[in-house]
């Protein structure tokens, strides 16, 4: 069985995590190609609430090996404390396999990406603050520390000595703070750190290939979204890796040959933490709205996430990037109240009506979108369990997001619980 790639089609938190755990039934692999802890994947399980930013969403299931990627950005210390909380609930994760060649989170990075949103001021971009910006920069500056230095403390000291100096002139001279030890560093990450994680550091590379060899599920689980990738999303209010279809091949070492299927998931409605353009953008009555109902505050920052319509000229640019071949739709109980329901089919500005995404970034902050009005459903959709149990309103919605987006429907979301999910055949 060839692999499958997960990728949000929009802003990030499209519920990713639960459609992870959803596909991981069929799976032996779950892969995190991209991004760091500023991800946070829910899964709920009989009420209980998961929580994942590091370890790939399959983790929950024991039939799963659970990969971090050499595109992923570690920071050791999260991914402890969250190892060490899963066990406590019972979940094991002495299967979790991590790169040698993802890069690790240092301190100066988390440091460096709080100096830098606030030296922005109101320019900031809002990040989560997690050090993955710097931590990336570091990686295309070739003064990163990978996971597998860990394992050589040499290497380790050596190549920390170099760059600390730079970032230490860096914090005293352009932020006028104090600068980080070497000592301190080398001894969380190499003494404490490094015997912990050993076991777990390996060769991701080659037992995705063997288990591809071997005709073993193997999902790529993407983390924060098509509009949030560096080179596709919405620069520079992006995250600083890549989250789209293309990345999902290099941060995890295999070739485009080996994917047989791309999915997307986007809600029923937009969402977005952070700054940047948000065509759709509702705010008063409507958006307090969606907030309350869809309980929109971050998963890992806490943040109030920005509210809009479902705008369907942003997800079909999704479709075409990373060859979507379906579409999964969460959160359509969310809507379960809306008397009328507004869906974004083009955008118009300076007199011109545009269907397919603007190259021109300064086109999304006049774009005025076009709306259809359909009509909402108006009763609870949380219980429904099959296609046909759909109220009319609602499976005449999904049948004008897949026209629109250009993709067909495969799955809806009812609600946050792992049985939540309604498979579909729109097209
Ligand atoms: P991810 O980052 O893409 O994994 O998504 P998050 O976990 O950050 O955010 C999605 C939120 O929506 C979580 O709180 C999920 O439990 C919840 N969720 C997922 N699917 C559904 C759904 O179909 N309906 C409702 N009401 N909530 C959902
Ligand atoms: P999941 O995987 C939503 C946003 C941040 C900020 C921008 C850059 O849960 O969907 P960063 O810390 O990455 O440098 O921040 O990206 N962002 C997310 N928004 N969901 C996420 O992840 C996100 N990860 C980063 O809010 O606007
Ligand atoms: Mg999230």
């Amino acid at each position: 069985m060839p692999a499958t790639i997960l990728i949000g089609a929009q802003w990030g938190d499209e519920g990713k995590g639960k459609l992870t755990d959803l596909l991981a039934k069929e799976m032996e692999v779950v892969v995190r190609y991209q991004g760091g802890h500023n991800a946070g994947h829910t899964v709920v399980v009989d009420s209980e609430r998961f929580a994942l930013q590091l370890l790939p969403s399959g983790v929950l299931y024991p039939h799963i090996t659970p990969v971090i990627g050499n595109g992923v950005v570690v920071d050791p210390k999260v991914l402890i404390e969250e190892m060490d909380a899963l066990e406590a609930r019972g979940v094991d994760c002495s299967r979790l396999v991590i790169s040698g060649s993802a890069h690790l989170i240092m301190p100066y990075h988390q440091e460096l990406d709080a100096l830098t949103e606030r030296y922005l001021g109101k320019n900031r971009l809002g990040t989560t603050k997690r050090g993955i910006g710097p931590a990336y920069a570091d990686k295309a500056a070739r003064v990163g520390l990978r996971v597998q230095d860990l394992l050589d403390p040499k290497i380790f000291r050596q190549k920390l000595d170099v760059v600390l100096k730079e970032k230490n002139l860096i914090l005293a001279k352009v932020y006028n703070r104090l600068g980080l030890s070497a000592a301190d560093i080398a001894g969380a990450y190499l003494d404490q750190y490094a015997p912990r994680l050993a076991p777990q550091i390996g060769d991701s590379v080659g037992l995705v290939h063997e288990a591809l060899a071997r005709g073993a599920g193997v999902l790529l689980e993407g983390a924060q979204a098509t509009f949030l990738d560096l080179d596709h999303g919405t620069y520079p209010f992006v995250t600083s890796s890549n989250p789209v279809a293309g990345g999902a091949c290099t941060g995890a070492g295999i070739g485009p040959r080996h994917i047989s299927r791309v999915i997307g998931i986007a809600k029923a409605y937009m969402t977005r933490v952070g700054a940047g353009p948000f065509p759709t953008e509702v705010a008063g009555e409507e958006g307090d709205a969606l907030v309350a109902r869809g309980h929109e505050w971050g998963t890992n920052t806490g943040r109030r996430r920005r509210t809009g319509w479902f705008d369907a000229v942003m997800v079909r640019h999704a479709v075409r990037l990373n060859s979507l071949d379906e579409l999964v739709i969460t959160k359509l109980d969310v809507l379960d109240t809306f008397e009328k329901l507004k869906v974004c089919v083009a955008y118009e500005a300076g007199g011109k009506r545009y269907e397919q995404l603007p190259w021109h970034q300064s086109v999304l902050y006049e774009a005025v979108p076009v709306y259809e009005e359909l009509p909402g459903w108006r009763c609870e959709t949380t219980r429904v369990q099959h296609e046909d149990d759909l109220p009319g309103p609602a499976r005449k919605y999904l049948g004008f997001l897949a026209e629109q987006s250009g993709a067909p429907i495969s799955y809806v979301g009812v609600g946050p619980e792992r049985a939540q999910v309604v498979a579909l055949n729109v097209r």
